[in-house]
């Protein structure tokens, strides 16, 4: 409890939403590593001797088909599951090794995003936006937010960036899908994480609006110099978005590079039989 009174101290309640690139301002040679990495669950492998650098600040998409190892790399990325064998270095640290106020630093850094159930249901919007701060927070701080808001103009702030300021005071069910992915856009922006893994975060959108949603991703990540891994199923959403992209099949990378590098045999050879379902329609990365 000790340790997490000084933790929470160092952050000054007035704080502000990033304006400076976080990583900028402490630089690494690569915000993630994977070191010969294996994972299994009882007889399966999934992740077999993958070895992976992410540099700090970039932005990567992660294509592949179901099954593939897409979730499986962002829980060992983000220390919420180890490998079976090989070390995961998550900015610089050793994922197996950290413990404690190590380990929940770490996971307080890694913004994660999901496909949904980003929201806690029965609390209003404002309450959902400031649990980014909770890793930031004393026990007594957190609790004393949920009778009234703490930071409220933090919460209004993050939620202008991402245009539903309006939404400040609904419940989650209130809101459309795309709405929702805001707000948990909004969270991050406030819990200002030096890397956003964000898992299928619009698969269970329309394109426009799924579009709307990683560009909002990609704008965020940009300005806080935080590096963005994406898992994505629509690969219209790859142009212009990611420089980056990482395509894992049978255990292992099949390809690393940028989206022009992957023409429509390649994306067969990769999705198989999975190939048809793909949302397609603009894909021109080879021309
Ligand atoms: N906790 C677990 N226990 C047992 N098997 C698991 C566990 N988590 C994942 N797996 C298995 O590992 C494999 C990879 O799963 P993962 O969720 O990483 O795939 P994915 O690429 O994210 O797929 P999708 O695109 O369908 O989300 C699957 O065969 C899955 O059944
Ligand atoms: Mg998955």
């Amino acid at each position: 409890m000790k340790g997490e009174a000084c933790l929470a101290l160092s952050v000054p309640m007035d704080a502000t939403l990033p304006t400076e690139p976080v990583a900028a301002a402490k630089p690494l040679m690569a915000a993630f590593r994977l070191e010969d990495v294996s994972r299994a669950f009882g007889q399966s492998v999934v992740l077999n001797h993958m070895q992976l650098e992410v540099p700090a600040g970039q932005h990567v998409a992660v294509i592949g088909p179901s099954g593939a190892g897409k979730t499986t790399l962002f829980r060992l990325l983000s220390a919420f599951l180890f490998p079976t064998s090989g070390r995961v270095l998550s900015l610089g640290q050793d994922t197996q090794a950290l413990r404690g106020r190590k380990l929940r630093r770490l996971r307080r850094d890694i913004g994660v995003v999901y496909q949904n159930d980003n929201l806690v249901p029965h609390l209003r919007v404002v309450h959902n936006v400031l649990m980014g701060r909770l890793g930031h927070w004393w026990l007594p701080q957190a609790l004393a937010s949920l009778f009234w808001p703490l930071q409220l103009d933090l919460a209004r702030k993050a939620l202008r960036e991402v245009e539903i300021e309006d939404k400040l005071w609904s419940q989650p069910g209130e809101l459309s899908g795309g709405q929702q992915q805001r707000v948990a856009i909004a969270r991050l922006l406030v819990q200002n994480p030096r890397c956003i893994l964000a898992d299928e975060p619009v698969s269970q959108l329309d394109v426009r609006l799924g579009r709307e949603v990683i560009e909002l991703l990609v704008k965020v990540a940009r300005q806080s110099g935080a590096t963005l891994l994406v898992n994505l199923h629509t690969l219209d959403l790859l142009q212009g978005n990611f420089a980056r992209v990482l395509a894992l099949k049978d255990g292992g990378i099949f390809y690393d590079g940028p989206p022009a590098g992957l023409d429509a045999g390649k994306l067969k050879e990769l999705y198989g039989a999975e190939y048809g379902a793909l949302h397609l329609q603009e894909w021109n990365a080879g021309a």
